[in-house]
């Protein structure tokens, strides 16, 4: 039985380019691939790498939750869990750290970036954030990961990781595979389509589409994104990134391709009718999302499914943990 886990971390509210990056990726997945094991979490160790409201961050831990299954995510086919609750993630992730060098954490261009923005207080895990992360994977033994383009960065280095310490060791690691969606491995922002869209964009609500936003401001944000004065919806990413943008989320959310999209719009003199039809579409599928969201996220069903997520990967990332130690030496009685 092969194995595929991916997280998302609890800083924000989730956006379409988590949506579609990400959690679409893994209901589309979970039907695709029979023989898979599914392990799903929610990554809150990592949301503290920067500072968090006590509150709001069990608020988001729990929304995520309830987004993954109202996404489409089948409790009976995936293991959905909250990190924190598998104490076995932060202590891979130390033996990670015991794998890393540190010049390998500081060429992380997410950590750099992030550096840049904040100058004081920056929080150890942020720079060794890379080493928890492929822990979450290792764990496991995962084949497969399925992120966006902004995450491929840190699985290289998880099966460089998984390669050493299994040359250092013996063979105790699987080295995973990454899986990026062909369309929408980055969707960008609404508002600047040559930069990712971020639910970090704090100053320009415009510049993304939250699951949780109000239907008739996603319809607003789409009316007014960004777009060049040529009036062709041509895919081009290098001289046309709005109109690019916009025709990559229609094609992710209705599984059309981009060349019928075009198709279908040729005639078109304006990008209006485009951009309405958008505004419709994006609208209609978050709403269906939303309603199931809001009869999950107060439900005892929810806390049963990740009772019962955190309790078998515990099962497997035990089980794991001591095959690690063992092989380090670590464990007094092997
Ligand atoms: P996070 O929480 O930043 O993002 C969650 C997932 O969403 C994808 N994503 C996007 N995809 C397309 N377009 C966008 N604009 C966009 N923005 C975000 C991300 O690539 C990611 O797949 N470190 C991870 C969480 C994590 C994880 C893991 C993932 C922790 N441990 C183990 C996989 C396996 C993160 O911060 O993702």
């Amino acid at each position: 039985m092969k194995r595929l886990v991916s997280g998302i971390k609890p800083t924000g509210e989730l956006t379409l380019g988590n949506y579609i990056g990400a959690i679409k990726q893994f209901v589309k997945l979970q039907d695709e691939l029979e023989d898979t094991e599914f392990f799903i979490f929610i990554a809150d160790l990592h949301a503290i790498t920067t500072p968090q409201d006590k509150q709001l961050l069990k608020k988001r831990v729990r929304d995520i939750a309830a987004m993954y299954v109202a996404c489409g995510l089948d409790p009976k086919k995936v293991n959905l869990f909250v990190q924190s609750e598998v104490l076995e993630h932060p202590l891979l992730g130390y033996i990670m750290e015991s794998t890393a060098y540190i010049g390998e954490m500081e060429r992380m261009t997410q950590y750099k970036d992030k550096k840049q923005k904040q100058t004081e207080g920056i929080r150890t895990s942020l720079l060794t954030y890379p080493a928890l992360m492929a822990a979450d994977i290792l764990l496991y033994d995962a084949n497969l990961v399925p992120v966006g383009q902004d995450q491929v960065q840190h699985l290289e280095l998880t099966r460089t990781l998984a390669e050493r310490f299994n040359s250092q060791y013996g063979e105790t690691f699987v080295v995973p595979e990454g899986f990026t969606p062909k369309v929408g491995a980055k969707i960008k922002s609404l508002q600047d389509p040559t930069k990712k869209m971020s639910k970090s964009d704090a100053e320009t609500p415009k510049a993304y589409i939250l699951l949780q936003d109000d239907i008739n401001q996603i319809k607003n944000k789409i009316r007014s994104a960004v777009t060049d004065s040529d009036a062709k919806i041509k895919f081009d990413e290098k001289n046309k990134p709005g109109i690019s943008n916009l025709l990559t989320i229609y094609s992710a959310i209705t599984d059309m391709p981009i060349k019928d999209i075009e198709e279908k719009y040729k005639n078109e003199t304006s990008y209006a009718s485009f951009k309405e039809d958008l505004a419709n579409i994006v609208a209609d599928h978050i709403k269906r999302i939303q309603d199931r969201y809001k009869e999950l996220i107060n439900s005892k069903e929810l806390d049963e499914i990740l009772d019962n997520g955190a309790m078998k990967a515990s099962f497997v990332a035990k089980r794991k943990m001591a095959k690690v130690l063992s092989r380090i030496g670590l464990q007094r009685k092997k």
